[in-house]
């Protein structure tokens, strides 16, 4: 596997008081084991259906690569509506894999549609996208596991009201629906409708779905090659598989780092690529993380109110931002950096510049050597100063490589959640705020969250300024 974790930067040897000890990695042996029996014992049951999806999709994988090729013969345009789960795994995935301007690209050199999410309900940002996509020649993918998250089903109503005052019955042609097979409202508005029609499974919830038609169909869409990201989660999932202990488990080696970084108070779990191309995979693994593990109760019903709050940055961008915060400030962070051995593409620093020796140093250089010396350096910085981080390498960005880092902090996350004793599958967080949105806008069933709502203590004057 050519993804490589080095923690030695989360060791009391470097850190000083401030790190691990190999005695209290020792003493971890037992959690790490447990954590591995129950997530094998749960492999494929209940919520962790999403261990499969590396395996059992060979007939999805099929039809989604026969409907994305008839999309990129057809099509200019391909838009994703949704949000959350069904939107974070797609726009990392493309902005990983995918040329950093692909959009602006022509369409002789993209060979497939212009790609765009769609994951707010802001009105500007709706009425954008519309002035610059010619619905003719876009398709819509609607994804919601749910089927009733309101951004998405706002989406899906004021799209299709577009596309049936355009197109008529034809106006399906236009639709694509990605969601449960078993509940929920799009699969009803799908079946009426004759909707061409992916299945999220029972078993993957929104956040450990890109592996599944979520990501896979606007991933193929693009281009990108939707078995070499299978294959990189299946070898990772392998390695996890076989492997109990932290010496070969990397996904067990992070979740004990992060479990033990908790305890010592280190509440801040910092992702930090140091590639423009890795920026969402940040993005992602903050909704990975926050919504799995910030959670009030443990599985025993106790209020334990857990969690370690994701903080998503991008290096070299964020060291001219936050860093100072980070070298400086409290001790409460574990910073994951993301580095790239090898770039796609390199540019030479043109000597030139002898006049001035402050800049000269930097000629004849590589931006790629300049980007990896400024890891190296902020590293080093952090370090020093006992800041505890650690580093995912990946030989490089390609579909191998991003299906088994995902793959792989989805390990992390299902281990960590038995380290913690949680259930890192439910987001009893995001539904209190989903059905106080129900009640605002009077929906039926939600009369009582309203009237909760209506007494609740309203905003006075005095703390108004
Ligand atoms: O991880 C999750 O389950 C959530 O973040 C969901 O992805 C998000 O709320 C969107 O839900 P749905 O796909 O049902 O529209």
């Amino acid at each position: 596997m050519s993804i490589k974790v080095n923690y030695n930067n989360m060791m009391q040897r470097v850190l000083g008081e401030h790190g691990l000890t190999d005695q209290q990695l020792a003493q971890s042996a037992d959690l790490c084991l447990h954590a591995h029996q129950v997530v094998e014992q749960n492999r494929g049951k209940g919520m962790q259906g999403w261990m499969d999806s590396p395996y059992n999709q060979q007939d999805v994988v099929a039809r989604i690569k026969e409907v994305a090729k008839r999309i990129q013969n057809e099509c200019e345009t391909f838009v994703v509506l949704g949000i959350g789960g069904s939107a974070l795994g797609p726009i990392a995935v493309f902005n990983a894999l995918k040329h950093l301007y692909y959009n602006e690209l022509p369409r002789s050199v993209r060979k497939a549609p212009k790609f765009y999410v769609l994951d707010n309900v802001d009105p500007e940002r709706i009425s954008a996208l519309l002035d610059v996509i010619d619905l003719n020649t876009t398709i819509f993918n609607v994804i919601t596991k749910s089927g009733a998250t309101s951004e998405t089903m706002s989406q899906y109503l004021v799209v299709m009201d577009m596309l049936n005052k355009k197109f008529g019955r034809k106006a399906r042609e236009h639709v694509i629906a990605t969601t449960s097979e078993s509940r929920g409202n799009l699969i009803k508005l799908a079946t009426e409708e004759g909707y061409e029609t992916f299945y999220i499974p029972d078993g993957v919830g929104g956040r450990f779905s890109e592996l599944c038609p979520v990501g896979l169909l606007p991933a193929a869409v693009v281009g990108i090659d939707i078995e070499e990201m299978l294959r990189g989660a299946r070898e990772m999932d392998q390695l996890c598989q076989n492997n109990t202990s932290i010496d070969k488990n990397p996904a067990l080696a992070m979740a004990l780092l992060q479990h033990l970084s908790i305890k010592q108070g280190k509440n801040v779990s910092v992702m930090m690529p140091y590639a423009d191309s890795l920026k969402y995979v940040a993005d992602w693994y903050c909704q990975l993380w926050g919504e799995s593990l910030g959670k009030e109760k443990d599985v025993d019903g106790n209020i334990v109110n857990v969690g370690q709050t994701p903080l998503k940055c991008l290096g070299a961008t964020d060291q001219h931002i936050l860093i100072q915060l980070f070298n400086e400030g409290p001790y409460d962070k574990v910073i994951t950096f993301l580095e790239v051995a090898n770039y796609r593409t390199d540019i030479f620093i043109p000597a030139g510049c002898d006049k001035v020796p402050d800049v000269n140093f930097l000629c004849n250089n590589t931006m790629g050597t300049l980007l990896s010396n400024e890891l190296y350096a902020t590293k080093y910085a952090l370090t020093k100063r006992g800041r505890s981080n650690f580093t995912i390498t990946l030989d490089k960005v390609d579909e191998y490589h991003i299906g088994a880092l995902l793959y792989m902090l989805q390990m992390q996350t299902a281990y960590i959640g038995v380290m913690l004793n949680i259930n890192a599958y439910n987001q009893p967080g995001v539904e209190g705020g989903k059905n106080a949105v129900y009640a605002l806008f009077g929906r039926k069933g939600y009369e009582a969250f309203a009237e909760e709502m209506k007494n609740a203590p309203q905003d006075v004057d005095k703390y108004t300024v």
